[in-house]
């Protein structure tokens, strides 16, 4: 496998959206994680329902909008101090632990971010969290017009890096992600972080499923859509091996 560029989703492979969790819970105490998830859910379905629409806004609309539906869901209010301070935290998400020396050892090719961020919050974000220093293009599929998983979201990993997809390992934590890049054609490296014996776990002896439980079983297990990745892997700290392999 000859991979001359490495390209990551942004949220929920190299940052961690749960890391909002902290902001909601303040902000609205005992309904953070309800909060937290919901907001997920709704933001990716909103993604997927404006892609088949043809109505596209940019994700911070789509991010804003969702943040509000899962406030009005509850029947909670929020003043517009509170709620653009959660907003603030999306430019602000924790990097997972083992990005940046992963990053760091995989130097010697072309490594990018493409995420369905707008270019504004993928900048303020990458520009907070340093990772500005070791990558050499942060792609927001604004320019389509489309969100992930559309090929057409894909096809601006070649015409900005100049790498054919055949030299490209996708990294991508989210499982519809994973398949539609490897539907468009890329090398695909899922991360597979929750395990359903650990959900499994979760919901055995209790009649409650806490909120994260059941985001975990509808957002982190491979999709069945016969679409599997070349690799599967449990964290980034895997892939500089993997991309060394001959
Ligand atoms: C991204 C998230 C939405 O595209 O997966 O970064």
């Amino acid at each position: 496998m000859t991979i001359k560029a490495v390209v990551f989703d942004a949220y929920g492979t190299l940052y961690d959206i749960q890391s909002v969790a902290a902001v909601t819970e303040e902000a609205f105490p005992g309904y953070g994680e309800f909060i937290t998830q919901i907001w997920r859910i709704k933001q990716l379905e909103y993604t997927w329902l404006r892609s088949l629409m043809r109505r596209y806004q940019d994700f911070s609309v789509i991010t804003r909008d969702s943040l509000a539906y899962a406030i009005r869901v509850l029947g909670l209010k929020h003043d517009a101090a509170t709620f653009e301070r959660i907003m603030d935290k999306y430019l602000h998400l924790d990097l997972y632990p083992d990005a940046v020396t992963a990053l760091v050892a995989m130097k010697g090719r072309k490594l990018a971010i493409l995420s369905n961020g707008s270019a504004g919050m993928l900048n303020a974000l990458v520009r907070n969290s340093g990772l500005d220093r070791v990558l050499d293009a942060t792609i927001s599929i604004d320019s389509q017009k489309i969100f992930k998983p559309a090929p057409d979201a894909y096809t601006l990993i070649e015409t900005t890096l100049g790498v054919p997809p055949a030299e490209v390992l996708f990294v991508s934590s989210n499982p519809w992600d994973a398949c539609g890049a490897k539907s468009f054609g890329l090398n695909v490296a899922w991360i597979e972080r929750v395990m359903p014996e650990a959900m499994a776990l979760a919901c055995v002896k209790t009649d409650m499923v806490a909120p994260l439980t059941m985001f975990k079983a509808i957002r982190t297990q491979m999709d069945e859509l016969g679409i599997p990745p070349d690799y599967r892997i449990h964290a980034l700290s895997e892939l500089p091996e993997l991309v060394a392999r001959p």
